[in-house]
Parts: structure tokens; sequence; C-alpha cells
């Protein structure tokens, strides 16, 4: 692998490293809900008018890349009410807010399974996606139907469909089957309510994030508190092995 050095004016024009590509586990809409004695897609609802905060503040800091999980391959076991929920609410999402952040400069992203949603879901991301691909300031991926597992599965059929030389695959070559192909791996993993798990997020892409948890509840979860995940990151020490 190539080595990975630091630019050498870093230290001049900016006093802490920002990561490039950060990427958040949004947990606790439930919690959030049921601490106020609302039915849980309250939660969900409130956790939706936090990304236009936290995209806001990535933008401000400079991050390049944000990558939501906003729905995993396993939250289709829920209860059918909860899900038909989450899935009305992405499309309500789409619908607010492509606007907004195609004028801020987001070109937003889709990875997951994209075939198993319904077809106007489909059509609506497709459209978000399409009608923002030209802007370069922030990359918004949204992880929705995830699973790092199925992303690795599919790689994997991908390739032998392709019947990719089994002496020629490394890992440049794999990474490039995956649907976060020429993104760089996030740098900082946010997981908030206080759960000490990836739940099959970014498995492959993971392997030298540094984590951050909080105990915060994704819908309380505001600029200063990003902006202290950002802090925190900026003091750790990344080794890739070395010493
Ligand atoms: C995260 O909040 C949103 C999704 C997984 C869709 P949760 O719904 O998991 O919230 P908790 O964990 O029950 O509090
Ligand atoms: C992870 O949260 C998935 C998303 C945030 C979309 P979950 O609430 O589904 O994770 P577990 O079940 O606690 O591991
Ligand atoms: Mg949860």
């Amino acid at each position: 692998m190539m080595p990975q050095t630091e630019p050498a004016d870093t230290a001049l024009t900016a006093p802490l490293k920002v990561p490039r590509h950060v990427a958040i586990i949004m947990d606790g809409n439930g919690r959030w809900a049921r601490e106020r004695g609302l039915p849980r897609l309250a939660g969900h609802r409130a956790g939706t008018k936090n990304i236009r905060r936290i995209v806001e503040a990535c933008v401000e800091h400079g991050v390049e890349v944000l990558t939501l999980y906003a729905f995993s391959t396993e939250n289709w076991q829920r209860p059918d009410d909860e899900v038909r929920g989450l899935m009305e609410l992405l499309a309500e999402v789409i619908d607010t807010e492509t606007d907004e952040l195609r004028e801020r400069g987001a070109q937003v992203r889709h990875i997951g399974n994209l075939e198993a949603l319904a077809p106007s879901l489909q059509e609506r991301i497709r459209h978000a996606v399409a009608s923002t691909s030209h802007n370069t300031r922030l990359i918004l991926n949204v992880a929705f139907n995830y699973g790092g597992r199925a992303e690795i599965l599919q790689a994997v059929r991908r390739m032998l469909a392709d019947r990719v030389d089994p002496a020629s695959v490394d890992e440049r070559t794999f990474a490039s089957y995956l649907y976060t192909d020429l993104l760089p791996d996030p740098d900082l993993i946010i997981r908030t309510a206080g759960e000490l798990r990836l739940s099959n997020f970014l498995l492959w892409q993971a392997a030298y994030a540094e984590y951050y948890s909080t105990s915060t509840l994704w819908p309380d979860f505001g600029r200063e508190d990003f902006a202290q995940a950002l802090l925190e990151y900026g003091q750790r020490q990344r080794r890739f092995g070395r010493v």
C-alpha cells in the first residue's frame, strides 16, 4: 500500500486536523420519543430535522464526505408500521431537503440496496442524486437499506460475474466493487445514543477509522456535539499499524 503522509503545510494552515470523511450511526430516535411519551416515529421525524444542521456543520468545518446510516438491512425486522413510516419519512425528507442541499453545494449519493425499495422511492432517490451530481462542496452519502455484509457479498458476486482474475484481486480492486468506490475511507465514525457497536456499518471501510461514541440521542446531537467529536478526533494519534 502507498504510505500515507500528511501535506507539509497542514500544521501551518489548520491547528487541528479535520477528518475528510465522517460517518454517523444516527441512533437513539426511539429512546428520544419514549422519554417524551411519543410514538417512535415522532423520534424518527425529530431525527430527520437534525440532518440539516449537521450538513451545515460539515460544510463549515470543511469535511468532504458525510455518510449517514439511516436504515440498515436488519431494520426490516422492525414492526411493519415503523418500517413503513421510515420509508415515508425518507420520501418526505428528499422532497423537502433536496433543493436546500443542492443550494448548499451538497452532492447526494445513496449506498445500499436500492432495488429492494419501492419503485417510487427509488425514483425519488435517483432524482435527488442526479439533480445534485454537479456539486462538489460536500458529498452526502445516505446509507439506506445498507448492510456491510450485503455490500461485501454484492461485490463478490459482481467480481465473479465480471470474471475478474483471482490473482489480480487486491484491496484496491475489491474496494472498487463496493458502494463507496472512489470515496476515501471514513476517518471518524460517530455513534449517538451510547451503543458501542458497528451494527453492520461500513465493515470493510472502517478498518482504520477512529470511533467516537456519545450518550446524546441523535435528535439532540447538535453543532456543539459535532464540534466536540471533531475536537477529540483532532487529538487522536493515528498510527495505521506503525510505531
Ligand atoms: C435510529 O434510531 C434510527 C434507525 C435505526 C432507523 P432507533 O430507532 O434505533 O432508536 P433507538 O435505538 O430505539 O433509541
Ligand atoms: C443502527 O442502529 C442502524 C441505523 C442507525 C440506521 P440500530 O438501532 O438498528 O442498531 P442496533 O439494533 O442497536 O444494533
Ligand atoms: Mg437503535
